[in-house]
This record gives C-alpha cells, structure tokens and sequence, in this order.
C-alpha cells in the first residue's frame, strides 16, 4: 500500500515535522523513533526497502552531525521520544554520532548489518544484526563474504564486551526452508538470540521473494514455531505475536497498524529529516507486511485483532 493508496481501515501516516507548528494543537507524541543517520551503506542488499525508488534515501550533502543531533534533541522534546533505533543504510558508518546520540534516550537499539567493527556502547545498547540465513543463502542477498565477516566480528567481541548483540533474520519465501541451518549457526556463538522479521514487500510486488499472500505465508509461520519448540530461549519471536500473523488476524492488525502511532520514522533528506509513510518507507503492501515491530508490538497490547483470534 503506499502512501497515496491508504484505504479508509488504515490509520494515517505520521505528519510532516512541521505541520503542526502554526497550530495551537499538541505535537503528537511517540514513545520511539527510528533515525536513518546516513544513506551511505557499504552493502547492497537485494531485498533492502530503504534503497527502493520513491524513497528517501540520496547520500548526497546529507546532515552534518552536529544538526542531524540537535535535530533529534529538538524532535525528543517535542514529541516525548524515549526509546530510539538507530538505523541507515550503515549506522556503524556514522558510529561516533550514534555513540554522542545514545545520551538523549532512555533505550537504545542499533541495527546493523554486522561488517564494521563493533564498539562496546554499554550494557543498556542492543546490537540486532542482520543475518538472513546460512552463508550460501545469506550472501547472496546480502553480498558475497558478509556471513563470514559478520561471524568473525561477533567471534572477535572480547568476553567482558556489555552491550547486548542478538540477531535479526528477514524471512522470506526464499530463506524459509533453510532457517534451522542458520539457527545451528548462532547457537555456539556470542549472539544471545534471534529473531525473525518477516519480509516486507513492495505495493504490487511479485518476486520470488514475496509470498503472494498472507496465507501463502502461513507455512513460514509454523516453521518459526517448530524452531521456538525444538531451541527454547533461542528464538524471541512470542507465540502471541507468530499467531497474529496468521491469516485470521493479520490483515486486522496491520490494518491498525500499531507501529504508525508508536513509532515516528526519520529518514535524511539533505539537510533535514523528512517522515515517509512508514518505517519501511512509502512504498509498501500493508496487507503482506509482516514486520517483527508491528506484530511484537501488537501482542502486548489489546486491539480489534483480540476479537478474532481463535
Ligand atoms: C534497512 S536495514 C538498516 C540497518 C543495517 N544496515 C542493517 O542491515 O541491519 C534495517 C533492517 O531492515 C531489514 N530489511 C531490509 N529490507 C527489508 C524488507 N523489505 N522487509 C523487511 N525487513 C527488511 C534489514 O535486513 C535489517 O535487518
Ligand atoms: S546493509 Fe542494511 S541498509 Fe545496507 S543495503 Fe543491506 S539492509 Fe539495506
Ligand atoms: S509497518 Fe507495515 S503495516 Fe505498518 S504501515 Fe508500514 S508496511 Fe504498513
């Protein structure tokens, strides 16, 4: 669904920054954001959502530090942010802002693709890296080598490394079948557990990558499940959560979807932040995202979704 195309069910999308300066309404307010702190990425994903056309995502004269800081400081305060992900493109890229950025929120989360090496931010910062299967089906999504490179900077954290480091897989029709093969994988190593995003399409997408709908998806559902049962602890996703995904129910959550009012997504765009239609952009089929955010957020909370599931 894009932005242009939202049906009357959806809930409307984040305002722009300043629409609300010449009211005398409140500013609405978002308990988490998530920042784009550079379009720059040293990898080139193919099923990455950030890089597809219509969305802002120009590395060109992008902000400064210090105003891409002052502009999160002011957005925080006017819109009682407290938890914050640090996204991109490659945030480690930019790492010396983010670890400045880190002081003005309670809660912080870095999603990285894993390559650069990692900086020990404290106990109170989640690491979640990429990692969308075993090597020979992860890096030809995510660029030759990145597997191995991923592992050894995980196997080179020293032990009395504080921040927390978990994985985070992008499920799609592709990976489904060989996720235990990644499982395997992490079990031995220094990522404490994982957890499995199911991939987001673009409005009208017909890949091999894309199930063609949410009942197609259906089979990628249990196999999440089995894997909860057979590595106890291992995976995080919550069983409240896997089953909203089902067919029954997931059209109703993202329908409302839960994400747009809770979380207010930054994307640069030159010397400024702008907010696309979601954190996954402006192009995007609500009806077969399967976002770990949108669901986990979901299962914690009651909604319309609560009538109809069995
Ligand atoms: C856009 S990346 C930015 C951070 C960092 N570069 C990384 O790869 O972790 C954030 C997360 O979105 C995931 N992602 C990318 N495209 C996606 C899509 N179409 N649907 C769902 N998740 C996606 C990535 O795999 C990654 O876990
Ligand atoms: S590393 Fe992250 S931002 Fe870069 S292309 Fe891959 S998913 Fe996108
Ligand atoms: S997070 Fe998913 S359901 Fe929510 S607006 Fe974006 S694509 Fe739609």
């Amino acid at each position: 669904m894009s932005r242009l195309g939202a049906s009357s069910l959806q809930e409307p999308p984040p305002e722009p920054l300043g629409a609300r300066r010449l009211t005398m309404e409140p500013p609405p307010q978002y308990p988490g954001a998530m920042v784009n702190v550079t379009n720059h990425c040293n990898l080139a994903c193919a099923h990455c959502f950030v890089f597809r056309e219509g969305n802002p995502n120009d590395s060109d004269g992008e902000m400064k530090p210090e105003r891409l800081l002052a502009e999160l400081e002011r957005l925080r305060d006017r819109h009682g942010i407290r938890r914050m992900m640090w996204m991109g493109g490659e945030p480690m890229l930019r790492w010396r802002l983010v670890e400045q950025g880190l002081a003005l929120f309670e809660k912080n989360t870095i999603t990285t693709n894993g390559t650069v090496v990692f900086k020990d931010f404290g106990p109170d910062v989640t690491y979640v890296v990429s990692l969308d299967g075993p090597r020979d089906v992860n890096d030809p999504v995510r660029g030759e080598g990145v597997f191995d490179r991923v592992m050894q900077n995980v196997a080179a954290l020293p032990d009395d490394f504080q921040s927390m480091v978990m994985a985070q897989c992008v499920l799609h029709r592709e990976n489904q079948h060989r996720l235990e093969d990644l499982v395997r994988e992490l079990l031995p190593t220094k990522f404490r557990g994982l957890t499995f995003s199911f991939y987001v399409p673009r409005a009208g997408e017909v890949s091999p990558r894309a199930w063609a709908d949410v009942e197609e998806r259906e089979a990628a559902i249990d196999i999440v499940f089995d894997l909860k049962r057979r590595y106890p602890g291992f995976i995080w996703n919550s069983s409240r959560s896997l089953e909203l995904l089902r067919p029954a129910t997931a059209k109703i959550v993202t329908d409302h979807c839960p994400m747009q009012k809770t979380m207010l997504p930054l994307y640069i765009e030159g010397n400024d932040f702008t907010t696309p239609y979601c954190c996954y952009g402006n192009d995007v089929d609500c009806d077969r995202c399967g976002s770990w955010g949108v669901f986990a957020a979901a299962a914690k909370i009651s909604g319309p979704w609560d009538a109809l599931q069995t």
